[in-house]
């Protein structure tokens, strides 16, 4: 569907106000260039349009988070009605309302295990800072004061904030600072592809349980809280670990009195063919799930830290205080947007149908395979990476200045596909309704991309 796109503003005009504002992880450098920037202005289904009235498919789904496709007008409907009925009251105190109750309820019935209890936030960065917080307080309640130490693994991304940041892998802080010295331990990224070369995919699990019994060793399991993971990485590279891994790693944590956090920002709400990954994607239960994005399809900005009862009968205990909260905790516009969105995830069956078009969506990229400078295309269903290297069988990288996937996404981007790049890594994870003919589409834009940028590269 072509619909006409006017905005009030021309590209000039929004170039030159957009210089006030500060994009996340951008280059500002870089962005004082008027053309370095991308104005998105609207947007329907799989596409979005920008200023210049080019219609793109959203190859990232907004950021990782549009899961049911833009525009759906259930969620509008649903949380213009919400605002008119109720616009906003927290849920802090004894006070709370009807969609913030009907989400948390959903929730606990969706979610793994005895996971039954929700706390809202408002990013997937701050559903982990809460997820610590409620923790520390937990094994203060117990008596373990001294378990406060966060295991997480290079290559993670778990947020901004000061906490999420320094549970994130350290490169995403280069030149800043964390204000959580001290507190998290990385572990080995469980990034088979180089840190695995030349191991079967055992022997790679061997190692990585290996370095996660040092650490537990090391810093003693009575010093340690959790151990912070992504079912799968995303922002550091699509990563996906071994066969076995998730369940291997619950094993020891649980045996060290070490409580789990699976970080589901990306993988819950379909990405995956599941409404979570962990369980049903990787056979295990964790004692919380930490999620957002997909939460709302990003239609508003909530997220969710689901603690299990067990972590909820300690704190909840005589005398106890949940000395945490944010002002737009369970927002009831969010709320309504949540079950909104959730109800079409569940009435079109998406999670279903991705298990068949993701599948043929992650087939079509890991044929390009055969192209010179593809080293690994890996990920899972609508969450995929493509590694560019310059000999693929040393697997050298290309030299960072070269910009090889940053090129690659301009190519995209030129044809009709917005796609992200990382390093030598791009990324793709889009709605969750394209069709095959809108797969093939992609596959196409990414093969002459790819193909040009080599011959480029090779002069
Ligand atoms: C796995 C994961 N966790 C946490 C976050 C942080 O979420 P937010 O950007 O909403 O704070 C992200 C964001 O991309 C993520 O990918």
């Amino acid at each position: 569907m072509n619909k006409h796109i006017s905005t009030p503003l021309t590209t000039d005009e929004i170039m030159t106000k957009d210089s006030h504002l500060i994009q996340s992880f951008a280059n500002l450098d870089g962005l004082k260039q008027n053309d370095a920037r991308t104005a998105i202005v609207a947007a329907d289904g799989a596409h979005v349009s920008d200023s210049q009235g080019n219609r793109l498919i959203d190859g990232i789904g907004g950021l990782w988070c549009v899961n049911v496709g833009h525009g759906r007008t259930e969620i509008i409907d649903a949380i213009s009605e919400q605002l008119r009925t109720l616009d906003f009251y927290s849920t802090f105190y004894n006070f709370t309302h009807p969609k913030a109750a009907q989400l948390a309820e959903k929730l606990a019935q969706l979610a793994p295990g005895n996971l039954n209890r929700v706390y809202f936030g408002n990013s997937g960065s701050v559903a982990n800072d809460s997820a610590i917080r409620i923790l520390h307080h937990y094994f203060n309640r117990l008596g373990k004061p001294n378990k406060k130490k966060i295991l997480s693994r290079i290559g993670a991304y778990h947020g901004s904030t000061h906490l999420a940041m320094a549970m994130t892998t350290p490169a995403y802080s280069d030149g800043w600072d964390t204000a959580a010295e001290g507190l998290v331990h990385h572990l080995m990224s469980p990034y088979g592809y180089r840190d695995g070369d030349g191991m079967t995919e055992a022997e790679f699990l061997e190692v990585l349980a290996k370095n996660m019994l040092d650490a537990i060793h090391h810093i003693g399991a009575e010093n340690i809280a959790c151990f912070i993971a992504e079912p799968i990485m995303g922002a550091g590279g699509i990563i996906v670990a071994p066969d076995g891994y998730h369940k291997r790693m619950r094993e020891i944590t649980a045996a060290h009195d070490i409580m789990y956090i699976a970080d589901e920002v990306v993988t819950a709400f379909g990405r995956l063919g599941h409404m979570f990954a962990s369980e049903d994607v990787f056979g295990m239960v964790p004692d919380v799930i930490t999620t957002a994005k997909g939460l709302t399809s990003g239609y508003q900005p909530l997220s969710a830290a689901i603690i299990s009862d067990d972590i909820y009968e300690v704190i909840s205990q005589e005398g106890a205080m949940f000395l945490h909260g944010m002002t737009y905790s369970g927002h009831p516009a969010a709320a309504a947007a949540a079950l909104a969105n959730i109800e079409i995830l569940e009435s079109e069956n998406i999670p279903q149908r991705v298990q068949t078009t993701g599948k043929i969506f992650e087939n079509a990229l890991r044929g390009l395979t055969d192209l010179e400078i593809v080293g690994e295309v890996r990920g899972s269903h609508f969450m995929m990476g493509i590694e560019f290297v310059k000999d693929r069988v040393t697997k050298e990288s290309f030299s960072d200045d070269l910009n090889v996937a940053f090129q690659i996404a301009g190519e995209c981007q030129d044809r009709g596909l917005i796609a992200r790049s990382l390093g030598n890594i791009l990324i793709l994870s889009p709605t969750l309704i394209l069709t095959e003919p809108q797969i093939a589409e992609i596959e196409t834009i990414l093969r002459e991309s790819i193909s040009v940028v080599s011959a480029r590269l090779r002069g």
